[in-house]
């Protein structure tokens, strides 16, 4: 949601902000802006509506922005306000000598405006963050007026400090004011901010993505924290300016990791990724050799996991599908009580937290506001808190107790594709590690590994079949309703199939028990709707058999993800699309596959923004 690049140093600092936003663009893209002071200390803004594209032809046509060592840029997820070039960022203060970007909501920003009015402060733009803009530069006037700053301190980052102390919400900021040319002050609570760390250069921005090709040192910043950056300085320290030793860290990804290479989409890209990035989640974890699952990050609270009563995974879309699937691996292979709740569900009920409860946040980015939001209240309540989290040195990711990475690699399409399936294989290796302590035997533990050491070369064979899939999606995406359901394991892969297919071709579809349909949404079903059923042969197939025919008996039009061989299932289905065989409590890491790729060609049948759907951001770091 909103990325956020800045940068000071020796380099001219546009043309690095416009590749740095550009990086930074799935992560929201209504509208997009930077600010620049020039060596004369003149600041410099552009602001476009749309794409970075718009942007940078703006500043390619007739907007030059001068030579400067210092700026930074903003491209935007509206909150407060349309997205409009007036409530693009950077945004002002009334002076116009500093500017702010900032990710996050300022909740109370209606009761600042307010006070800032009273004063005589007028306001440009919808945004809450205007309104923080205005109150910093407030504030510097009147330490300037009281002459309280001491020698040496930045005037700027005590304004950015005292106004930080009224403010309520989330934020992460970046400020430069044109009296103090050198200096850029960054802050955090609730939004991730990462400073990257070069020779006489600092860039700070939302995610790694942005900074891994300057370079790969990091300071991750915590909540309260924040960072006032010269070229040849800085300091770290909280908003109460209590000094902090700052933590230099070494980012894990690299530069090509985050680039397209041959693909069109990052989304293809990352559906095609699954089979390696499922690999190195396996990899040094599941150790076929001897039928042992080795879990390092977890290792330490080995004997609450075998104790645990109860088990609550959270997570938000994918993420709690994917949490879905481990709900019943969990049940399955370690047979504890184990729940599935959305995130934003489970802060807000005064959930029950007793002795021996483990709480799994599962999250892509490990930024989800909501998903975070849960894991501090478990943690509140008592809750060992574990995650199953992709990017290493995210926020929830330094949340937890302990956690398991899914070494994924960098997900950039915003729709998540291989994350889903790499916290599948996480989850099933933390459902054996806890279940061989237990009551599974080794050979069942044996069966599972090889089981799940299959999965890449299988899943490759599902890949194989895109132009089939794309052949089949043709013929029905003109159509404005689809159903996606199945039983058991596949109940899950439904939902995710249909979030896929929503999200990113805006086509309406719902997903759910295939059981269910019979319940209601069977009133939906009129001539010709697709309907994709999985389908494969395992415990339920029979029923499933009998839906599709109460499906077929009112005129829908069936698309099933079947086993490989299952002749039977061609006389009940307009069109079969073929997964390997596989222990029916892995089949959904490649029934899942046809279903992302459905959704994909479906997206760019229709002319669709594949990776950059309308509406959504990638990281959604606001409640
Ligand atoms: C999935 O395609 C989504 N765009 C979205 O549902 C996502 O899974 C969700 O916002 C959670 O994100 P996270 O995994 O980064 O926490
Ligand atoms: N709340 C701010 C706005 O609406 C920031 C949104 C963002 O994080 O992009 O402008």
């Amino acid at each position: 949601m909103c990325g956020i690049v800045a940068y000071v140093g020796r380099k001219i600092a546009q043309p690095l902000l416009v590749e740095g936003l550009k990086r930074l663009e799935y992560r929201g893209y209504d509208s997009a802006g930077v600010a620049v002071i020039d060596s004369a200390g003149n600041m410099h803004i552009r602001r476009a509506v749309g794409r970075i594209s718009v942007l940078e032809n703006t500043i390619q046509n007739g907007q030059a922005l001068p030579e400067s060592f210092i700026g930074m840029a903003h491209t935007r997820w509206a909150t407060h306000g349309a997205p409009t070039e007036c409530n693009a960022h950077p945004h002002l203060d009334n002076s116009g000598r500093i500017a702010l970007v900032h990710n996050g909501i300022i909740e109370n920003y209606a009761a600042l405006k307010k006070f800032l009015s009273g004063k005589g402060h007028q306001f440009s733009s919808q945004t809450d963050t205007e309104v923080l803009a205005v109150l910093i530069g407030d504030l510097y006037d009147e330490m300037k007026v009281q002459n309280h700053i001491p020698p040496g301190v930045s005037p700027l980052q005590r304004a950015v400090q005292a106004a930080l102390h009224q403010v309520e919400g989330t934020y992460g900021i970046a400020v430069i004011c044109k009296e103090e040319p050198d200096t850029l002050v960054v802050a955090r609570k609730g939004s991730p901010l990462i400073i990257g760390v070069g020779k006489d250069e600092y860039v700070v921005a939302s995610d790694a993505s942005a900074i891994v090709e300057h370079t790969t040192q990091v300071i991750y910043l915590n909540d309260n924290e924040m960072a006032i950056l010269k070229p040849d300085a800085f300091r770290t320290c909280t908003i109460d300016d209590i000094a902090i030793s700052p933590v230099v860290s070494q980012l894990e990804n690299k530069l090509e990791e985050y680039e397209l290479g041959d693909y069109p989409h990052y989304m293809l890209k990352e559906i095609f990724e699954q089979p390696t990035a499922i690999s190195n989640t396996l990899r040094g974890r599941a150790e076929q050799k001897d039928g042992r699952i080795v879990l390092g990050g977890v290792s330490k609270y080995t004997r609450e996991l075998i104790r645990a009563h109860r088990i609550i995974l959270t997570g938000q879309g994918t993420a709690w599908h994917a949490g879905l699937v481990g709900d019943y691996l969990m049940e399955d292979l370690a047979k504890i009580v184990t729940e599935c709740t959305y995130a934003s569900e489970f802060r807000y009920r005064n959930p029950i937290v007793e002795e021996g409860t483990v709480v799994v946040a599962i999250s892509q980015s490990g930024e989800t506001a909501d998903t975070l939001a849960a894991l501090r209240e478990a943690k509140e309540r008592g809750a060992l808190a574990l995650g199953v989290i992709n990017a290493v040195g995210s926020t929830i990711a330094r949340e937890t107790d302990a956690g398991i990475y899914l070494h994924a690699g960098p997900e950039i399409g915003v729709a998540s594709t291989k994350a889903f399936t790499c916290q599948i294989v996480t989850l099933a290796m933390l459902a054996l590690y806890i279940g061989r302590r237990r009551f599974m035997s080794q050979a069942q533990c044996q069966e599972v590994i090889d089981g799940l050491c299959a999965i890449p070369d299988q899943m490759t064979k599902v890949l194989e079949q895109s132009d089939h899939i794309r052949t089949i999606v043709e013929q029905f995406c003109e159509r404005e309703n689809w159903l996606f359901l199945g039983r058991g394991y596949h109940y899950p892969v439904a939902l995710e199939g249909a979030l896929k297919l929503k999200e990113i071709s805006y086509i309406h579809a719902e997903g759910m028990p295939a059981a269910e349909m019979k319940h209601g949404p069977i009133a939906l079903i009129n001539d010709g709707m697709p309907v994709v059923f999985i389908a494969t042969q395992g415990s339920q197939y029979d029923k499933v058999i009998s839906n599709i025919e109460e499906v077929r008996a009112r005129g829908g039009k069936i698309i099933a993800v079947a086993t490989e061989g299952d002749a039977n299932i061609h006389r009940y289905s307009e069109h079969v699309i073929e997964v390997p065989d596989a222990m029916e409590c892995l089949q959904p890491l490649l029934t899942v596959v046809p279903l992302q790729l459905i959704a994909y060609h479906a997206a760019l049948a229709r002319g669709c923004n594949v990776d950059k759907p309308r509406n959504l951001a990638k990281s959604v770091t606001v409640e």
